[in-house]
């Protein structure tokens, strides 16, 4: 029930819209035939969720309630996982159930694998992994059966169990080295690290950067209609198969304004080289009106939450594997940017992909693989956002609407007479 109204009236034609507000926000449909016009939906809700709660103001993100910075702390990654796709964290019982029916799945088809074998040496790991994603639609022709609980929960821990399988995959392909399969004995970080890094037939995990892997999947877990949920929710909305719906959301993730940011941002630390240079590369950023990769955010306008946990991280990791020097151009360029006022006055602060890059490459990954690794900690969010959607009656497909600035009727002119 609509608690509040707002009253529009149309100056040109006199006519009187009475809109209901409701939750802070007007019902748009109500506004019939005048369009609401919102390019890249800044003030528009798409949908009612109850999964992720986020205040850009005050630099708050909770999943299902939880603040992050409890569950960055105690949460296991499967364990969260559990929470944002089921709404309740799980108890022994039933966390210890879901861990078997992911780990029963953790195997790809050997097809997947002379599928990605096809990829060039250097393909792009984000362009191998939407591929294969997409391409695990047509071994599981089932998943089309969105709208059966239980076949949703084969295909949620289908794609959870076998992203790491393919992502390690993919670190394998680009490297020329021969797949690991997936271990049972080993939990989901642990069995993700070994499928990419043992050589040989041997990996010596390190618990300290292991734990540092999942903190950072668990802070990437979830966060609202961000751009790829809300391609995941978009696609999905057509009633497609949830591994195309995904790999729509990988895609939009591979962007360098979103998660393809985290590597953008150590391709610019390269490029700034050492530390005295960061005065004068703020100074082009600011006079050509460009970008500093891996900061400011559409809704946190004071600091994002995950980017200070990250700092914590990035101490942890970098205890064991040494300080990256680029670590010094990073901190340097956070202090000046936030003592200028061009970044103050536009409310820029460091977002999730500032830290995090650095962290993967102490890790070992590449730099264009660090976007695969955001994409295994969203992948928990995009499934949940999906099945919300799928199962939300107010749902239908999306479909915008559009202000027509093209050609009034012309007639079609024979080529020869143009
Ligand atoms: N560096 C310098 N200036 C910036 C930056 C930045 N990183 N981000 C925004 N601005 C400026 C814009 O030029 C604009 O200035 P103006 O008002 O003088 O024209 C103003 O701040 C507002 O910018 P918008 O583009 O309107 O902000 P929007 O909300 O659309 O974009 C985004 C948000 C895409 C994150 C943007 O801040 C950006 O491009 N950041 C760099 C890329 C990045 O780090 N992306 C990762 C985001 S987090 C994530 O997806 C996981």
């Amino acid at each position: 029930m609509a608690d509040e109204s707002l009253t529009i009236i149309d100056n040109r034609t006199g006519e009187q819209y009475t809109v209901p507000v409701q939750d802070g926000a007007i019902h748009a449909p109500e506004l019939r035939r005048l369009l609401s016009y919102d390019p890249a939906f800044l003030n528009t809700a798409t949908c009612r969720s109850a999964i992720t709660y986020l205040d850009g103001d005050a630099g708050i993100l909770r999943y299902r309630g939880y603040p992050i910075e409890e569950l960055a702390a105690n949460a296991g990654f499967l364990e969260t996982a559990y929470l944002l796709l089921e709404g309740e964290l799980p108890d022994a019982e039933a966390l210890a159930r879901w861990q078997d029916d992911v780990r029963y799945h953790t195997y790809v088809h050997e097809s997947v694998t002379k599928f990605l074998e096809g990829f060039r040496y250097d393909a792009h790991p984000m362009g191998m992994l939407l591929g294969a994603v997409g391409a695990l639609s047509t071994f599981y022709p089932d998943a089309k059966a969105i709208d059966d609980r239980e076949n949703r929960y084969l295909q949620r821990v289908r794609l959870i169990a076998k992203l790491p399988t393919i992502a390690a995959y993919i670190f394998r392909h680009a490297h020329g080295l021969p797949y690991v399969l997936p271990r049972n004995d080993l939990d989901y970080i642990g069995n993700f690290v070994n499928m990419t890094f043992e050589i040989g037939g041997r990996h010596e995990a390190n618990p300290v950067l292991q734990r540092a892997l999942e903190t950072l999947l668990i802070l990437h877990a979830d966060h609202e209609q961000n751009c790829s949920t809300n391609a995941v929710r978009s696609v999905g909305s057509s009633r497609v198969d949830p591994f195309s719906a995904v790999s729509a959301g990988i895609a939009a993730l591979y962007g360098p304004l979103h998660g393809g940011a985290n590597e953008a941002v150590l391709r610019m630390l390269d490029a700034i080289g050492t530390v005295e240079n960061v005065p004068s590369f703020v100074a082009d950023v600011k006079k050509d009106h460009g970008r500093l990769m891996g900061f400011g955010h559409r809704i946190y306008k004071s600091y994002d939450p995950r980017a200070a946990l990250i700092k914590d991280v990035a101490h942890a990791v970098f205890g064991e594997t040494g300080v990256d020097p680029k670590l010094e151009i990073a901190l340097e360029l956070e202090r000046v940017a936030l003592e200028d006022e061009y970044f103050v006055s536009r409310k820029l602060y460091p977002n999730v992909d500032f830290y995090s890059g650095l962290i993967y490459k102490a890790m070992g990954y590449p730099t264009d693989y660090f976007t695969v690794l955001f994409a295994l900690g969203r992948l928990p969010g995009w499934i949940a956002q999906w099945e919300e959607m799928i199962t939300d009656p107010e749902q239908k497909i999306a479909r915008p609407r559009q202000i027509y600035t093209g050609e009034d009727l012309r007639h079609y002119v024979p080529v020869g007479e143009r």
